[in-house]
């Protein structure tokens, strides 16, 4: 699912860096041999992105994943079918999928007919489909796999992927982990919607992304639908498998609320209610501050597994066996809830912006302390800024960290600070303002640094050039002029 506007801006300034991408990759195709059928050229193995020069693929835009999974605790295998309906954006040849991971394909087709295939590189699946995709048209690519799936461990970016947990398994994503356990474009730039059909032993129970759509049991086993009408990065998806105590109902406010919560994680301090009355008092103050929820429901879901983080999945947060334990102190749920704003509706286009989701996330635990009694905003920006000059969060660039860096505490840390001297520079009223105006003005799209910098002069009408230079574009520890 393309978003617009912003696509088209990103066509135009990463043209340069695309080309490099692939030339650096070796998996550049030719221009003689990609035209050979008559126009019709093989669609990019990536997307540009200097990090993660795989993941993704071009001449194709995503538009809605229907995944099938059949997974069984014992063996750990996972039998799938996913079904990716796409529109080729140019004349296509052949396209690839990103892949990965010793999940056997058993059958592939486009639009119902055998298509071949082969798997090469990193992850790529690449296909090609009995006959050219003229641009423009709608396609559904349908894959049939099984195996055990193999999580990521990677030694910068921690687990991610399909994780086993003993009793079930969850699916987490960000940054590398989708195509672990379905084939995907995996970019953030590819947005689709999904529905989920996910067939577990009875039991178990299965959650995903979204909307319940009710489930099935078919004596041992038990199928259960999920579907999220509101388009989805890959690196957001998730599906957790386990015994779960859930708790449906809304919020004070009205919005649909799923909690999940492992028996094993519940104790006295962490009871199902109070998981699930904090997330709804969280998101219902976070809409007050941030605008109005931009999913259907929310929730989240306290798993064991051990993965050594909570993540920001799309309308329902996963946190892990540490992470469930930080309840009740609610800056945990503040900050996953409030990416569902900055993060999950708004999506930086490429990993070095994480900033973007990582600092708003943690001004929301600012501001969340500050409105629960705890220290102020200001309080806690100068606890933060007073760390020596040697200190590891000035080291690297915020707004390019390197690709081991998404996760540095520049992008966190750095990034709520930079976003109190915003505040600072344009006043509360513009700022509080720009906390609701830059999700609703971008919703469900895709934003770059650049994007950032020229809403909040644009809102503000202030040049803001050399406060943006010193903190998200040098490194070191900025003066606070
Ligand atoms: N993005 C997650 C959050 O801040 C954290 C996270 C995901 C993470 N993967 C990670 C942190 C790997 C460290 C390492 O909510
Ligand atoms: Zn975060």
């Amino acid at each position: 699912m393309a978003s617009g506007s912003t696509l088209s801006r990103l066509a135009g300034a990463t043209g340069a860096a695309l080309t490099a991408t692939f030339v650096a990759t070796g998996l550049v195709v030719p221009a003689a041999s990609a035209s050979a059928a008559g126009g019709f050229t093989a669609g990019s193995p990536g997307t540009g992105d200097p990090y993660f020069p795989d993941m993704g693929n071009g001449g194709y835009d995503a538009t809605h994943y229907n995944l099938a999974l059949a997974y069984d605790p014992a063996s750990k295998k996972l039998t799938g079918t996913a079904r990716i309906s796409a529109r080729a954006t140019q004349n296509l040849s052949r396209f690839d999928l990103d892949f990965q991971g010793p999940l056997t394909i058993g059958r592939l087709t486009v639009d119902g007919r055998p298509a071949s295939f082969t798997r090469t590189g990193a992850q790529e699946l690449v296909v090609t489909p009995a006959r050219g995709l003229r641009k423009g048209r709608a396609f559904t690519t349908t894959v049939s796999y099984s195996g055990v799936p193999e999580k990521i461990d990677d030694p910068a970016l921690g687990i991610s992927g399909w994780v086993a947990t003993g009793d079930g398994a969850v699916g987490l994503n960000q940054p590398i982990g989708a195509a672990t356990w379905y084939p995907v474009n995996d970019t953030p730039r590819d947005k689709a919607t999904y529905s989920y059909a996910i067939t577990v032993p009875s039991n178990l129970t299965a959650l995903a992304n979204g909307e319940p759509m009710g489930a099935a049991r078919h004596g041992d086993t038990t199928t259960y639908r999920w579907t999220m009408r509101q388009p989805m990065s890959s690196e957001l998806a998730m599906v957790a498998i386990g015994r779960y105590t859930v708790t449906s109902g809304r919020t004070p406010g009205g919005l649909r609320n799923i909690t999940a919560i492992d028996p094993q994680l519940v104790t006295a301090a962490s009871q199902p209610a109070d998981f699930h009355n904090q997330t709804a008092g969280v998101v219902d103050w976070e809409q007050t501050v941030f605008g109005r929820y931009p999913f259907a429901s929310t929730g989240g879901i306290a798993d064991k597994a051990a993965v050594g983080y909570s993540l920001e999945t799309q309308g329902r947060p996963v946190y892990d066996r540490r992470t469930a334990g930080v309840n009740p102190s609610g800056g945990l749920l503040a900050h996953e809830l409030a990416h569902q704003w900055y993060g999950d509706s708004v999506t930086p286009a490429f990993w070095k912006d994480i900033w973007l989701n990582e600092g708003f996330a943690t001004y929301a635990e600012w501001l969340f302390s500050e409105k629960s009694g705890g220290d102020t905003a200001q309080q806690l920006f100068d606890e933060t800024y007073a760390q020596g000059s040697d200190a590891e969060v000035w080291k690297p660039v915020m707004a390019d960290p390197g690709r081991d860096n998404i996760f540095h505490e520049t992008a966190y840390d750095r990034g709520a600070m930079t976003l109190h001297m915003v505040r600072k520079a344009i006043g509360d009223d513009d700022f509080f303002t720009l906390l609701r105006r830059w999700p609703a003005e971008h919703r469900y799209g895709n934003v770059t640094t650049a994007d950032f910098i020229a809403f909040v002069e644009r809102l503000s009408g202030k040049d803001l050039g050399a406060l943006f230079q010193a903190w998200a574009f040098t490194a070191g520890k900025p003066a606070l002029t």
